[in-house]
């Protein structure tokens, strides 16, 4: 989606944009562009990646100041007149913009009306001339941006530069922006992560907030005009690199960072002792969990799918009803909110569009909701103000691999903190828990050795359709492994409770079609044997993840065995060779694996 970065200091302005830009790229955009002040404002803006736009620029910009965009296009095309910063008539205010501005259609017929020539399709531009109209007024760059914002409806994560005003004025609306504090110098960012490389002390705006920005200070106020607190939150080291290293493409770093980010999400929060999960920024006593009647998690894409295995696990260990639900639908479809329920959301960035408006939701008819958040500081983890962070590290590639483990993992401690404040036994918390501590070391063994995940290439990657079929927990592992194939591979898939094939998309089978049978040595294992029979005798092809030793590789065409694992944990180590099969079929196609088209890493848009 599209990103913010913006400087005011001392030093030469357009190579800290172009890094902080480069730090954005892994959102996923289609057009760049950057402002710098040097005098007048200069515009250089091109679709194409940060290194295209870099080349048009010339070598001699001295400017102290500006703003750059990473654009995603929502309102007009994919063209270098839609993409930002836009400027205003006279040139003298130029802004960069993300989100929509909903009444776009009639803020620009009232600037053509007074004879403004809009030189783009978008929403954002009318922003620009609407900033330069009201700084007519009394030159007063706040107030301006302010009265221009109180026309608009809609979101904004908003930057002006002034050419007659050393500083720059933002706002926040419903799409992220952070302010990083350094010394005599000024960042800000519509991704917090990113201003870690510049500054560990940031300021996080709040959904109507207008700050102006110089390079020694930072000035806070509502858009009603009260002024606000600039309170600066000093950054956590995160444990992860940002840089690809030894690895050619952040998604292959990122699977095999699992084990590591898995150590890092689990540390500290088991108590072997008492069979127990510890995690304490739930903030939920026992007996607060003991009178807990139901749970429903809330997410989109891997997020979801990682909130149905929680789901199933919740049920099977706590005993208490649980419940998933689609982030973008859940508001929709009028809730019932439960004050004593929980409700959890799950988001590897924490600022997906439409997993904030559930928790919203939720907060306004009165539910608690807790995060199962990666990324610290972002906007639903700060929303929710109580919950877990996964500890994954930053996750650069647009498809999720690291974050899914994470979250699995997070909610099976939870799940297993709620079962022993009911029902489950010391001695089976244990059990899961000495699992669970295995879990890195087991993927470690399983990357050692992958099995044949290119003879699994070679089925999938010419086919019309891929099937993902598995049962229990290996139902959502089946829906994550399917997701993973269609982003990078862009190969149509469809997922499946296995049991669920008979009952019409066997339809689809013919001579060869390939399928992955997901088969852990579990309760369901024996009953997903009857699916592979019956797709067999339809002419499947079938590639199968299963457990090293069990007889039932006999069964399928190409076996990636996982190595031994609890029945319980199995989604942890039977998801890996599935993220390796999208991997390495999307650069078997020659598609670029870490930013497939049309995607972005963080939804900010619903
Ligand atoms: C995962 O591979 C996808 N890129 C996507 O489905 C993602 O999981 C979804 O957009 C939710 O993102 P979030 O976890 O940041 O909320």
């Amino acid at each position: 989606m599209c990103g913010i970065f913006g400087y005011i200091g001392s030093k030469r302005a357009t190579p800290i944009l172009i890094d902080g830009m480069r730090r954005l790229e892994y959102r996923g955009y289609d057009s760049t562009g950057i402002a710098i002040k040097d005098g007048d404002i200069s515009i250089f803006k091109k679709v194409g990646k940060v290194s295209e736009m870099r080349s048009i620029l010339p070598l001699n910009i001295q400017g102290t100041s500006g703003i750059g965009h990473t654009r995603w296009a929502t309102h007009g095309g994919v063209t270098d007149a839609n993409a930002h910063p836009h400027a205003s008539a006279s040139g003298d205010v130029v802004i960069v913009h993300n989100g929509i501005i909903n009444n776009s259609r009639l803020l620009r017929a009232s600037l053509m009306a007074q004879g403004i020539e809009l030189k783009s399709e978008t929403d954002s531009e009318a922003l620009a001339h609407m900033i330069e109209i009201e700084l007519a007024i009394d030159d007063d760059p706040e107030a301006a941006v302010r009265r221009a914002l109180q026309k608009a409806v809609g979101t904004w994560g908003l930057c002006v530069l002034f050419k007659n005003h050393d500083l720059i004025v933002v706002a926040r609306n419903g799409s992220p922006l952070v302010i990083g504090k350094g010394d005599g110098e000024t960042f800000i960012s519509s991704d917090g992560p990113t201003l870690s490389e510049f500054t560990d002390r940031v300021v996080y705006l709040e959904d109507g907030d207008i700050a102006v920005v110089t390079a020694t200070s930072i000035k806070r106020s509502s858009l009603k005009g009260d002024s606000k607190k600039v309170e600066v939150t000093v950054l956590e080291k995160s444990w992860g690199e940002a840089e690809l290293g030894a690895y050619e493409h952040f998604m292959l770093k990122e699977i095999h960072e699992q084990p590591d980010a898995l150590r890092h999400c689990i540390s500290g929060r088991l108590d072997r002792v008492r069979g127990n999960g510890r995690l304490g920024g739930l903030r939920l006593s026992p007996s607060d969990l003991a009178k807990v009647p139901h749970v429903r998690l809330i997410g989109c894409g891997t997020a979801l799918n990682a909130a149905e295995i929680g789901q199933l696990l919740i049920e099977k260990l706590a005993r208490i009803p649980a419940v998933t639900h689609i982030a973008s639908e859940f508001r929709y479809n009028e809730p019932v909110i439960n004050p004593n329920a929980l409700h959890f959301v799950i988001s590897q960035s924490g600022e997906t569009a439409d997993t904030l408006s559930a928790v919203k939701e939720i907060q306004l008819k009165g539910g608690q909701v807790h995060g199962v958040i990666n990324v610290v500081g972002s906007t639903i983890a700060r929303q929710c103000r109580q919950g877990v962070y996964i500890h994954s590290g930053p996750e650069q590639s647009v498809a999720s691999t690291k974050a899914f483990s994470n979250m699995v993992a997070a909610l099976t401690m939870f799940a297993l903190q709620v079962g022993r404040s009911r029902s489950t036994s010391k001695e089976r918390g244990q059990e899961i828990i000495h699992g669970l501590q295995q879990i890195p070391h087991l993927i470690e063994e399983y990357l050692e050795n992958q099995g044949p995940i290119m003879e699994a290439v070679e089925l999938v990657k010419n086919a019309k359709s891929v099937f993902f079929l598995g049962r229990g927990l290996s139902a959502p592992v089946a829906k994550e492994g399917a997701l993973k194939l269609m982003e990078v591979a862009y190969i149509p898939c469809l997922a499946y409770p296995a049991g669920e094939m008979k009952h019409g998309p066997i339809a689809l089978l013919e001579e060869g079609s390939p399928i992955i049978f997901i088969v852990p040595n579990d309760h369901v294992k024996e009953k997903t044997v009857s699916a592979i029979h019956e797709s067999k005798a339809r002419g499947a092809k079938i590639i199968l993840i299963h457990e090293e030793g069990d007889d039932i590789s006999l069964e399928g065409d190409v076996n990636i065995a996982i190595p031994k694992v609890h029945s319980l944990l199995s989604p942890l180590l039977t998801v890996v060779p599935l993220q390796l099969i999208a991997y390495h079929t999307a650069i078997t196609l020659g598609h670029d694996v870490d930013r497939p088209r049309n995607l972005a890493k963080s939804v900010t848009v619903e």
